[in-house]
């Protein structure tokens, strides 16, 4: 018998979800006789039960459109008192809805294994810009995330070089270093500091100095997540996030001033932020995300709840929750000191 869903995403936006929700509208409607209705606003839709009706009318030309038509939140699942397995299954049954596929990162795989094994019908499609989830080898968001970062690190060169100053920005990831890493080199970055390797500031120094001594401007990449080898966490001022974790941003700040300080070279700071987020995706995250949100559809007619699609090298598979969870996929030191040797 045609499945009814609901489909909601949940965490940070991303480039790329519109493109997910559409695929799987398109495909679940022509190939299953599939029904989708949208919950609104991540978990807390499914928790209220407040949908939306999405049919092919919908979802007419989404895949170029940036964040989420169904808003998102990090609002988690069992939060009280209407959360919990018991409660959505009782919401699910009221609204006539047969499974819940959930689009989201870390913190919304996590939800989505604890409902699972609460007995509810849920599939899941991984996302982020951080790229840091181990089932997948990209997440679509990625590259989007990388190419206005580029642009940024572009920008910044003329300005910097313009002025004979060291540029520093500070891009997103959380406790990964892709973004920084895939932007720093595709804007040919002169250090790139991630999370993953923490690095001295007398040796940050030295390659702003040597890059000065050829009669260059230093540009700097660093991720929010970056940590001198002194810190035990990442810099963190702003307080906990909706799923409890310290939310990043601002080491560029911090950092800058003890480059100038040290160096003598004129510093200066750009923190690029939701940016990085907004807008429409790049042309590759618009189909890796159709091919995702087409695969779920593929995924509920198998039954295949408790498990997400993924991308493993050029196709899409299908992996557990508890799988997809198991590690954080984080820059190998191998090919960070790789790069490395390009830096200063
Ligand atoms: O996980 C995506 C992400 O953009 C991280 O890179 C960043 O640390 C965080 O979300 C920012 O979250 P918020 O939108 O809640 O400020």
């Amino acid at each position: 018998m045609a499945k009814r869903l609901g489909i909601l995403t949940s965490g940070g936006d991303c480039p790329g979800l519109n493109a997910v929700i559409r695929g799987a509208v398109l495909k679940g409607d022509s190939v299953y006789g599939q029904e989708f209705v949208g919950f609104l606003d991540g978990w807390k839709g499914l928790v209220e039960g407040n949908a939306m009706p999405l049919d092919r009318r919908s979802v007419r030309g989404l895949s170029n459109q940036g964040g989420t038509i169904l808003g998102t939140s990090r609002v988690g699942p069992y939060r009280e008192p209407d959360g919990g397995a018991e409660n959505i299954k009782r919401r699910m049954k009221q609204l006539g809805i047969d499974g819940v596929i959930a689009i989201g990162g870390e913190g919304t795989a996590s939800a989505a294994k604890r409902l699972f094994e609460d007995g509810v019908n849920i599939v899941g499609v991984p996302k982020t810009i951080d790229n840091d989830l181990a089932a997948t080898d990209y997440t679509f968001g990625f590259s989007t995330a990388v190419e206005i970062a580029t642009e940024a690190i572009d920008r910044l060169r003329t300005t910097g070089n313009s002025h004979k100053r060291c540029m520093v920005l500070e891009v997103m990831g959380r406790h990964a270093g892709w973004i920084a890493l895939f932007s720093g080199i595709a804007g040919g970055a002169h250090a790139i500091l991630i999370p993953e390797q923490p690095e001295t500031l007398d040796q940050i120094c030295e390659w702003v100095r040597s890059v000065v001594h050829r009669g260059r401007a230093p540009m700097v990449v660093v991720a929010e997540g970056f940590k001198f080898p002194d810190m035990d966490e990442a810099h963190s001022t702003k307080g906990l996030d909706g799923f409890n974790r310290p939310r990043l941003g601002g080491i560029a700040d911090v950092l800058a001033p003890l480059i100038e300080e040290e160096t003598g070279i004129e510093t200066r700071a750009t923190v690029l932020g939701h940016i990085q987020r907004g807008g429409a995706p790049s042309a590759f995250d618009r189909v890796l995300a159709t091919r995702l949100g087409m695969a779920v559809t593929d995924l509920i007619a198998d039954e295949g709840w408790g498990q997400m699609v993924a991308l493993h090298g050029t196709t899409i598979a299908r992996v557990d929750f508890a799988d997809a969870l198991a590690n954080l996929k984080t820059v190998p030191a191998e090919s960070y000191q790789d790069y490395r040797q390009l830096f200063g």
